[in-house]
C-alpha cells in the first residue's frame, strides 16, 4: 500500500464551495482582510486548524447512538474512562469539553503566585491558564534554527540550569507539549522525557504531558528514534505516559472528534481538587461539560487514533505536502512533522517587513488566489503592539501554517493547494504588506481589521 494512500473509503459527503475571485475578493474585504473572519461557505479548502476539524469514522458516528445521556454515572464516562486508563496508564480520569477547560483547572489547582511552569513550549492557551493563576511560563526549546529529528524536545542543560538553586527556583511542574505545536508541530523524543523524568524525580517536581498530538508524537518516535523503531505507535504511547505524572489533551485533535478534552493523573487529592472546579465550572463528573454521546465518539476515536496504517499515512501526507509546497516555491519548515506544514512567510516575502505582517500578507493571498484558508502565526498573532504607538513589536519568526485536518482532505484537495501557492510564489513580489486599523489589547489577531498597504 502507498504510504500516503487514504487507509479508508468516503461514506458521506459535503459539498465544497468555490467562490469567484470577485467573490472572495469580496468576503476578504468584508472580513477587514482578517482570515478569522471569513465565514467558511466563502472557503474552498480550510487549512485554518487541525482542531475539531476531524471525520469520525462509522464506529465512531454508530457509537454516538449509544450515547448514555444521564446527568449521573452514565455508561458512555464509563466507556470513555476504560479506554483512556489503558492508553495512559492514569486512573484519574476527568472529562472536560476542550483543551483550555483542562488546563484551566488543573494548572489553575496546581499553580499560584511566584510559581513556575518550565515547558519544551507552552501552548499560547496553556501560557494563558498560568499566568492567570499569577505564576509565570517559561519556554526552553532546544535550538531550531537548524533541522532536527527531535526539534521538539526540550534543552536539557537549560532546564537543568533553572532547577539548580533553592527548592528549584519556585518550579512547580514541567510540561512537555507533545507534540510542540507552537514550535513546528515537531516531536519530542522518549530519550528527551525519560532525562526530563529523572530531573523532575531529582527535584520533587511534576511532569506533566500536554498531550494533544500524543499519537502523531508516539508515530514519529516509532520513525526517528532508533531504538523505538520496533514498537507500535500505541506501545510508545504507554511508555510516555508512563514517564509522567499526569496529562491534559484537548481531544479535538487526537481524539478524532469535533469536541473534548480531558485530564489524567495518578495523584487522587490533586483530581479530587480538579473534580470540584469542573462541578462548579464544566458539568458533573461524569460527563465533564460534554454530551454522553460524545465520550462514547471519543472513546473510539482514542482507539482509533494509533492505528499505525492511519500514522503513516498521516505523516507520509504531511511529508509530500512539504515537499510540494516547496517545489511550489514556498519555503517549507523541515522535517516536517503530521498535523501542518509551516512556512517561512519572511523568506518568501522579504521585501515585506515584520510590522507589515509578511505572514498575514501570505495567508490572504492564498485566499485570495484559490479561497484556501490558512493561519498566520506571525507579528499579527505572536507579535505585540508598541504601547507608546511605535512600530509592533515584531514576533520572532513569520509562519504560515497549512493545518491538515485529520481524515477530511484527500491528496487532490492538496493537489489543488500546491497550485494555488505555485501561482503565489509566482507574483510574491507584487504581494503587498497590510497594516492594522482596529486591534484588540490581547489575542488581537482573531478580530483585527486590517488593509493592504
Ligand atoms: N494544547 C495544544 C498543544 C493545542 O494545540 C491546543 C489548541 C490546546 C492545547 C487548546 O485546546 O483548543 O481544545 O481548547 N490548538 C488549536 C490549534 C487551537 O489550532 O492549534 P482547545
Amino acid at each position: 500500500m502507498p504510504a500516503f494512500m487514504e487507509p479508508f473509503r468516503i461514506k458521506s459527503v459535503e459539498p465544497i464551495p468555490f467562490p469567484s475571485t470577485e467573490e472572495r475578493r469580496t468576503a476578504l474585504a468584508d472580513a477587514g482582510h482578517n482570515l478569522f473572519r471569513v465565514p467558511s461557505r466563502a472557503i474552498t479548502i480550510d487549512l485554518l486548524t487541525d482542531s475539531g476539524t476531524n471525520a469520525m469514522s462509522a464506529a465512531q458516528w454508530s457509537a454516538l447512538l449509544s450515547g448514555d445521556e444521564s446527568y449521573a454515572g452514565a455508561t458512555s464516562f464509563e466507556h470513555f474512562r476504560a479506554v483512556v486508563r489503558e492508553l495512559t496508564g492514569f486512573d484519574e480520569v476527568i472529562p472536560v469539553h476542550q483543551g483550555r477547560a483542562a488546563e484551566r483547572i488543573l494548572l489553575g489547582e496546581l499553580l499560584g503566585a511566584g510559581d513556575v511552569s518550565i515547558s519544551n513550549t507552552h501552548f499560547d492557551t496553556t501560557r494563558a491558564a498560568i499566568e492567570s493563576a499569577g505564576a509565570t511560563a517559561v519556554d526552553l526549546p532546544v535550538d531550531q534554527t537548524s533541522p532536527s529529528a527531535f526539534g521538539g524536545d526540550i534543552d536539557l542543560g537549560l532546564l537543568e540550569e533553572r532547577l539548580r538553586g533553592t527548592r528549584a527556583n519556585g518550579v512547580r511542574c514541567v510540561v512537555l507539549t507533545i507534540t510542540n505545536n507552537a514550535g513546528g508541530g515537531q516531536p519530542v523524543s522518549l530519550a528527551n522525557v525519560t532525562a526530563v523524568r529523572q530531573l523532575c524525580d531529582r527535584h520533587r517536581i511534576m511532569l506533566l504531558l500536554d498531550a494533544s498530538r500524543f499519537a502523531e508524537n508516539a508515530y514519529l518516535i516509532t520513525e526517528r528514534e532508533p531504538s523505538e523503531a520496533g514498537r507500535s505507535p500505541r506501545e510508545v504511547a504507554h511508555a510516555l505516559f508512563s514517564l509522567a505524572d499526569g496529562c491534559w489533551a484537548s481531544l479535538k485533535k487526537d481524539g478524532l472528534a469535533n469536541i473534548g478534552g480531558l485530564i489524567a493523573l495518578r495523584d487522587t487529592e490533586l483530581a479530587r481538587r480538579c473534580r470540584q472546579q469542573l462541578i462548579a465550572f464544566e458539568g458533573f463528573p461524569t460527563y465533564g461539560g460534554l454530551a454522553g454521546r460524545d465520550l462514547d465518539a471519543l472513546a473510539q476515536g482514542l482507539l482509533e487514533v494509533t492505528d499505525p496504517a492511519y500514522l503513516r499515512y498521516r505523516a507520509s501526507t504531511a511529508r509530500w505536502f512539504g515537499e510540494q509546497l516547496s517545489e511550489a516555491g514556498l519555503s517549507v519548515l523541515q522535517p516536517t512533522g503530521c498535523h501542518a506544514v509551516y512556512v517561512d512567510a519572511a523568506q518568501v516575502l522579504p521585501h515585506i517587513s515584520p510590522e507589515q505582517l509578511p505572514a498575514t500578507a501570505l495567508a490572504n493571498e492564498l485566499y485570495l488566489a484559490g479561497a484556501v484558508r490558512v493561519s498566520d502565526l506571525g507579528t499579527l498573532a505572536f507579535g505585540r503592539a508598541d504601547p507608546d504607538g511605535g512600530v509592533d513589536i515584531a514576533a520572532p519568526r513569520e509562519l504560515v501554517r497549512f493545518a491538515l485536518p485529520r481524515r477530511v482532505y484527500t491528496k487532490s484537495h492538496l493537489e489543488y493547494v500546491v497550485d494555488v501557492a505555485a501561482n503565489v510564489a509566482a507574483k510574491a513580489a507584487q504581494i503587498p504588506g497590510y497594516r492594522i486599523v482596529e486591534q484588540a489589547p490581547v489575542l488581537r489577531h482573531f478580530t483585527a481589521v486590517l488593509m493592504p498597504l
